[in-house]
């Protein structure tokens, strides 16, 4: 399935993933600045991303801690999700998905 990613820069990229991948994985192997500090423990907001308006009621809700999570990410709206949440499957064929403005990597 396609996911189309783009970054604090602009860049905008269509990339292939696999039902079961992350979308911090993916985004972080197509070197989109998304930290993911904590690896998916939910404990650090790093990971943030904004879904797309109209595909956001395509992903299943965020959980309680991932909702209290978003509250510490740094222009979070209201379709901002951790991308370490978020795991593909065929339903989110065409996801688009932004890294906002601040996103930085540490493991540059
Ligand atoms: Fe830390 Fe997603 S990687 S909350």
């Amino acid at each position: 399935m396609i996911v189309h990613l783009t970054g604090p820069d602009g860049r905008s990229e269509a990339v292939r993933g696999a039902a079961g991948d992350r979308l911090l994985d993916l985004a972080q192997a197509y070197d989109f600045p998304l930290e993911g500090t904590c690896g998916g423990q939910m404990a650090c907001s790093t990971c943030h991303v904004i879904v797309d308006p109209a595909d956001h009621a395509r992903l299943p809700a965020p959980s309680e801690e991932e909702e209290d999570m978003l509250d510490f990410a740094a222009g979070a709206v209201a379709t901002s999700r951790l991308a370490c949440q978020i795991v593909l499957d065929e339903s989110l064929d065409g996801l688009r998905v932004r890294v906002p403005a601040g996103a930085r990597d540490a493991r540059r």
